[in-house]
Order: structure tokens, then sequence, then C-alpha cells
């Protein structure tokens, strides 16, 4: 039997987040993942034998606890799905500093900080640095301009990848992923996909693109997206 592959999925209380554990599980992974509040973690437990740790990735102190207490595991997988959608007008004169504060740092900037603690822990040649992007983050798309400011910090992400991987010292493949527009709390009942849907194609991109090297911007079906 071959050793099972290893991920760390950042943000699977719910959601897109369950779903990837849930996914990454039927296909024998071992899988460590984190919540923001324990209490709410009973949907994860669910699922079967996850090691579950506390993170808000906005606390840079948690961040580097949690990258101490891990520090002796190799990942082939580091997927930060964790994102928030932003205030409900987002108009930018309606937003409040504090609002786009959070929003940014949330969907951009503390992605990359937790990536860049954990490079060292990314298994060297083959291992996966994923983010959850979405293509509303391509500066191309006309859509959706009532979510200006997601949008934003999206096209935020994207950029702050770009330049994270500008900076790799080691052979990585980095994804910027785009879910599909997915029935969750944050996509809402009306979306077009369920959760399995978008999480196993997501996961076929991973392993499509393992090994590769590089930095790309793909949907869950595996077209690319003009950045
Ligand atoms: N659904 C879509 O159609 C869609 C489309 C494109 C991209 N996306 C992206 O996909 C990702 C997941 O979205 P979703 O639809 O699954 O949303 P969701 O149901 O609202 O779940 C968001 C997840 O992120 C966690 N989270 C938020 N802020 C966090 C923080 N500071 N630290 C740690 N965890 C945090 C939440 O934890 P709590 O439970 O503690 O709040 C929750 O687990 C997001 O990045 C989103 O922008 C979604």
């Amino acid at each position: 039997m071959s050793t099972p592959k290893t991920a760390l999925i950042i943000g699977a209380s719910r959601g897109l987040g369950l779903g990837l554990v849930q996914r990454l599980l039927e296909d024998g992974w071992q899988v460590t993942a984190t919540v923001r509040n324990p209490q709410k973690a009973e949907a994860l437990e669910a699922l079967g034998p996850v090691r579950i740790e506390q993170l808000d990735m906005d606390d840079q102190q948690a961040v580097i606890a949690l990258n101490q207490k891990l520090k002796d595991q190799v990942f082939d997988l580091l997927f930060v799905n964790a994102g928030v959608k932003g205030p409900d007008d987002q108009t930018p004169g309606k937003a409040t500093l504090a609002e786009v504060g959070q929003l940014f740092f949330t969907n951009a900037v503390a992605p990359i900080n937790l990536a860049q603690r954990f490079l060292p822990q990314i298994r060297p040649d083959s291992g996966v640095l994923a983010f959850m992007s979405s293509v509303l983050g391509s500066v191309t798309m006309p859509d959706a301009p009532e979510l200006a400011l997601y949008k934003a910090s999206k096209a935020a992400l994207n950029s702050m990848t770009n330049s994270l991987v500008t900076q790799l010292e080691q052979k990585l493949t980095v994804l910027s992923l785009h879910p599909g527009w997915v029935k969750t709390d944050m996509g809402g009942e009306g979306a077009d996909i369920d959760v399995e849907t978008s999480t196993r194609g997501l996961i076929e991109q991973v392993n499509a693109y393992t090994g590769k090297g590089g930095h790309y911007f793909v949907n869950y079906k595996g077209e690319t997206i003009p950045w």
C-alpha cells in the first residue's frame, strides 16, 4: 500500500472547505483542517478521521502557533479556502474603512501570510499550493458590479499570489482556483452547482496539475481564466 497523501485545508467548518475535506477523505488522503470556532466543527467531525485545528487566519499569532504545532508535517496540498463576501453595500461611498480593511485583509493578505509561513512544509517538487480565488477576481470580468469590493479583493489575492510566486525558492505548483458559482452560505441557494460537483472538480485540478510547477488560474472544470 502506498503512503496516503497529506493535505492542510484552511477554513473547513462549512461550504467549500468542508466539501474539499470530504472529497479528499473519499480519495484516501490524510487531512488536517482548520475551523475558527471549535464549537462549530460538528459537520467536519462527522466526516471521519480528520485532524482538526483552530485557526482564525487573520490572527498572526495564531498562524505562527499553528505553524509551530504542525512543524513536523509535510503537506502534498495546502489549500487556503477561507474567505468572506464583505459588506452588503459595496458602493465605495458606503463601505467603511473597517469593512474594506477586513475584507482585503481576510481575502488577500491573510492567505498569503499563511502560505508564506507554511511554504517550507509543502512537499518539494510535487507539492501544490492552492488558493480559493474567483472568476470575479479576473480584471476582465464585467459581471456583478454590486460585488465590486469582493471582486477587487480576489483580484488583490491573485496579485499577491503572483508576487509570492516570483519569490519562491522551491519548485511548487500554485493554483488560483475558481470553484464555480456554488450553493453555499456565500453563494446562495440560486447558485449554479452544488458543493460536491465543485469540490470534485477542484480536486481533479489539484491532481492534474501536481508536479507541473508554475502558477495557473483555472476553474473547477480545468478551464483557464484570464487574469
Ligand atoms: N460559493 C461560491 O459561489 C464561491 C465562488 C467563488 C469563490 N468562492 C470562494 O470560496 C471560498 C469558500 O466560500 P464558501 O462559498 O464555502 O463560503 P462560506 O460558506 O461562507 O464559508 C466560508 C468559510 O471561510 C471561513 N473563514 C472566513 N473567514 C475566516 C478567517 N478569518 N479565518 C479562518 N476561516 C475563515 C468560514 O469559517 P466560519 O464558519 O468560522 O465563519 C467558513 O468556513 C471563499 O474564499 C469564497 O470567496 C466561493
